[in-house]
């Protein structure tokens, strides 16, 4: 992947008392937010806080009941088609197919993202190589590691060149050396390419490594925000670590936290490719 220039916005996604609803259950609660060029912000929070809903609502999947947000100075209510052609997703389900190959996934996302053909090869070469899955880009994907396939659905969200790319547990089910793997890709995304990357996790040690910024999301509200070492001081203990910062700022559980439906889809798309 080349070098590639794109204007500078010292925050790139601003929300704007975004609100999401279900009924009378309030998933997102009017949140506040700026994220910076550059930056890899981590949202978290227990299950069920609104992390995925967030990203879903930014990713303009889903439309907020009321406020909105802007990506790149495209609002994602009124400019949804501009917000889309700045960002890329990776959601929390797997997302590559498994009965195609590396190549053919890269192929098809290619053609969905409007690549240019003169360009579409080159492309899908740089892609491979950033996903170190040139060895094994005629197999098929269904026969891959949890990492390999992690890796190929990064790389097929860049090939549009998008600035800003949305994570959603990127690492769930990986093992260390995988997770290692994966922390790497992200991080040479924003050295090299120069992206936001916003990032949801339950490990405390993967948003601590990777994240500028977190904020500490609970029953739809930002409970707190700054930096790993900013929030660690804030609990005004010594040698507190990101795991107490959680538990300080997540007492208090939403009680849909976990609920079968939501464990039952992601473990089975977890062994869908296995
Ligand atoms: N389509 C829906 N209908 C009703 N409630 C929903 C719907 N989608 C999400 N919710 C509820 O909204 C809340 C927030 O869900 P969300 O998936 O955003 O949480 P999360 O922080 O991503 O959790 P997890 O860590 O488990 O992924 C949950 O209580 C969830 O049950
Ligand atoms: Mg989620």
């Amino acid at each position: 992947m080349g070098p590639r220039t794109f204007h500078h916005f010292m925050d790139i996604i601003e929300l704007q008392k975004l609100t999401r609803t279900y009924g009378d259950f309030t998933a997102v609660d009017h949140i506040q937010l700026s994220i910076r060029a550059g930056e890899i912000f981590g949202l978290l929070g227990p299950n069920g806080a609104g992390k995925s809903t967030v990203i879903k609502m930014l990713t303009t999947l889903l439309p907020p009941s009321s406020g909105t947000a802007t990506i790149a100075g495209f609002d994602i209510v009124h400019q949804p088609g501009r917000v889309r052609a700045e960002i890329a997703y990776v959601p929390q389900l797997v997302s590559a197919d498994g009965g195609l190959t590396a190549l053919e996934n890269l192929r098809l996302f290619a053609k969905l993202y409007g690549v240019p053909r003169r360009i579409t090869n080159e492309r899908i070469a740089g892609a491979l190589k950033f996903a170190g899955l040139e060895e094994a880009a005629h197999r098929l994907v269904r026969g891959y590691s949890g990492g390999m396939v992690r890796r190929l659905e990064i790389a097929l969200a860049l090939l549009h060149r998008p600035r800003v790319l949305f994570l959603d547990e990127p690492t769930v089910g990986l093992d260390p050396l995988a997770r290692q793997s994966i922390w790497e890709q992200i991080q040479r995304l924003v050295r090299e390419l120069g992206m936001t990357i916003l990032l949801t996790t339950h490990f405390m040690e993967e948003a601590d490594t990777l994240c500028s910024r977190v904020a500490i999301m609970n029953r739809g509200r930002v409970k707190a925000l700054g930096s790993p070492e900013e929030l660690k001081l804030s609990l005004g203990i010594s040698d507190a670590s990101l795991d107490d910062v959680f538990t300080r700022y997540s007492e208090e559980q939403p009680e849909t936290s976990s609920n079968f439906s939501d464990i039952s889809q992601s473990r089975r798309s977890l062994v869908r490719l296995g």
